[in-house]
């Protein structure tokens, strides 16, 4: 079994379409990772220098924030991946009847464990099946890559090391494809980037291809805020390891001490909001950029918003986009909703 990471030369398209040729097991890296470090550095200078002071939230995910992460996703109080992964488990068969035969790629596979009930329908019902799961964290990438190939070894995974938008120019090589985008990751967006990512995606994907979308649904709020804020406290420990990322990569030297996760429904906005509170003044300092920024008692950083939706505006907005919707799958309580689009034009 081969499945190392290799940094890619000759550009990643060319190199993804010969890794298909080949049939090869494979994590190709995207160019856009190669100086990780200073990447990180000057995203949280440039979210500290907004009046809203924002982190990004990508950079939540190292190897250990995706660990804590995978544990979120088992705590009692967190359902969206519980709902997510039974309305899969459930769904999944008509699914892949549905689509045919076709490629799937997942943007932010991280564990792969949900896609996994996808990957075997698609292995009962047809040959020669792909799988192209995208992340940003290369532990990840490579644990569920391994995990997979072992368990399936007539599936080929070529997995991508990279972000979203590395990802676009492959889907003109993988159609018939289904791009997998679960998790309600997309909630995560702002409406803005939500745009320009639908554009994108429309525009690199062809005619006939899938889209498989996982959106959390607007429900009671109590139900909304105890997700984001469970008892165990692995959510906090999670977005403090952002900071304790900026100690260990950006030289930062916080007291995580008093710094303190917050996360409430906004009814307004329909969303979740995370920040991290500053429970006493203290300064961030970035040693690579020579930067320090004062951040007084009692602020806040807002570290992610997690948009929830109703799936009839979010079916009306992708097809705008060119997405037909083909098939909608919620659970019993209607609390997270699978929906299955078409490329139509
Ligand atoms: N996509 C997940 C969500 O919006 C990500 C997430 C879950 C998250 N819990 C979090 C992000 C806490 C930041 C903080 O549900």
């Amino acid at each position: 079994m081969q499945y190392e990471a290799y940094s890619s030369h000759d550009g990643l398209r060319e190199t993804f379409d010969a890794a298909l040729q080949e049939q090869q097991n494979i994590v190709l890296q995207a160019g856009s990772l190669q100086n990780p470090a200073r990447s990180f550095a000057e995203s949280v200078c440039e979210g500290l220098q907004k009046q809203q002071r924002q982190l990004e939230c990508r950079f939540l995910y190292d190897a250990k924030g995706s660990e804590l992460y995978e544990k979120i996703c088992s705590q009692p109080e967190y359902y969206l991946t519980r709902t997510e992964t039974a309305i899969l488990q459930r769904y999944a068969g008509e699914i892949s009847r549905e689509t045919g035969s076709c490629h799937l790629i997942e943007l932010g596979s991280g564990s792969s464990v949900k896609t996994d009930y996808l990957i075997s329908a698609y292995q009962a019902h047809y040959t020669n099946v792909c799988y192209t799961p995208i992340d940003i964290s290369a532990t990840a990438l490579k644990l569920a890559g391994r995990a997979i190939i072992a368990k399936r070894p007539d599936v080929q995974v070529v997995g991508i090391h990279g972000t979203y938008n590395d990802s676009f120019q492959l889907l003109s090589c993988t159609s018939p494809a289904m791009v997998v985008f679960l998790g309600s990751t997309l909630g995560n967006f702002t409406e803005e980037e939500e745009h320009g990512f639908w554009q994108d995606i429309s525009w690199h994907m062809q005619t006939g291809d899938y889209l498989l979308l996982g959106v959390d649904l607007v429900k009671d709020i109590s139900i909304l805020e105890a997700a984001y804020n469970d008892a165990a406290g692995v959510t906090a420990a999670f977005t403090k390891n952002y900071f304790a990322r900026m100690n260990r990569e950006l030289g930062s030297a916080l007291d995580l001490d008093h710094i303190r996760h917050v996360a409430f429904f906004n009814s307004g906005k329909s969303r979740m909001e995370i920040y991290l509170e500053f429970t006493e003044a203290q300064a961030i300092h970035i040693e690579s950029l020579q930067k320090t920024f004062a951040v007084a008692q009692g602020e806040m950083l807002q570290i992610e918003i997690s948009r929830k939706f109703h799936l009839p505006a979010v079916k009306a907005n992708l097809r705008s986009y060119g997405f037909e919707p083909v098939k909608t799958c919620t659970d019993d309580k209607g609390w997270f909703g699978l929906i299955l689009f078409q490329k139509s034009s």
